[in-house]
């Protein structure tokens, strides 16, 4: 059997970095959900949509390719979009396009097919919930909005990013909101996940746990 890791949790609470730190640790494929919402939104763009064009971008995520590498960039059809997929008009767009039910469905079973037989670590919303419920591993990493605003914008501005503190809080809280209130594949807590709260902790104390876990329970 292979081994699967799980993360879900908010947008800013540490996951991307966390997974790109055990994967390493644990030997695992890390793959960024998050991403692949993120290329069908870059997609849609590209391709002129806009929101209300539901049925095209639905389309659109039946037959869109991506690839990641093992050093974490994201090809689309065929074409790097590391950064692109990181842009302020993807990150305005993304999260209402995760709530397209039939975008998930797309986008779980492409996760799977992308997970294959490997040892993996995912991170997302629905991972421990829908995409993996019967991972080994699964965990709750969350942090209050004012850190992992200030997180996002700092993380921003060294990738230079140009959004203020107070557009990263708003988008971070709807975005939020909206996760946390979708119609299939909701940002939920359960009693299987162990809950970290990162908020006063460092990245090193929060991936020590995680792979602490891991490696413990080989
Ligand atoms: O983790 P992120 O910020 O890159 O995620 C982008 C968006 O995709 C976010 O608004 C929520 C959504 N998402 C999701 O609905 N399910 C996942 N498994 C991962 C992300």
């Amino acid at each position: 059997m292979h081994k699967i890791v799980a993360i879900d949790g908010p947008a800013g609470s540490g996951k991307g970095t966390i997974a790109g730190i055990v994967s390493k640790e644990c030997n695992l494929v890390n793959i960024d959900t998050g991403a692949t919402y993120r290329c069908v939104a870059l997609k849609a763009l590209r391709n002129g949509l806009n929101l209300e064009d539901k049925k095209a971008i639905i389309e659109l995520s039946k037959d869109i390719n991506i690839e990641f590498t093992k050093d974490a960039r994201v090809f689309l059809d065929g074409e790097e979009v590391t950064d692109d997929i990181r842009s302020k008009e993807v990150t305005k767009i993304v999260s209402p396009i995760s709530s397209i039910v039939e975008v998930r469905e797309n986008m779980v079973e492409l996760q799977r097919k992308l997970a294959g037989d490997n040892d993996v670590i995912l991170e997302g919303r629905d991972i421990t919930t829908v995409v993996f419920p019967n991972a080994n591993y699964k965990f709750y990493l969350d942090a209050t909005l004012e850190e992992r605003a200030q997180r996002r914008f700092k993380q921003n501005k060294e990738k230079g990013i140009d959004m203020t503190y107070e557009e990263i809080y708003e988008n971070i809280k709807a975005r939020d909101y909206n996760d946390m209130h979708k119609e299939v594949g909701s940002l939920t807590r359960t009693d299987e996940q162990v809950y970290i709260d990162s908020t006063d902790l460092t990245i090193e104390e929060v991936a020590k746990i995680i792979i602490d876990i891991v490696n413990g329970g080989k």
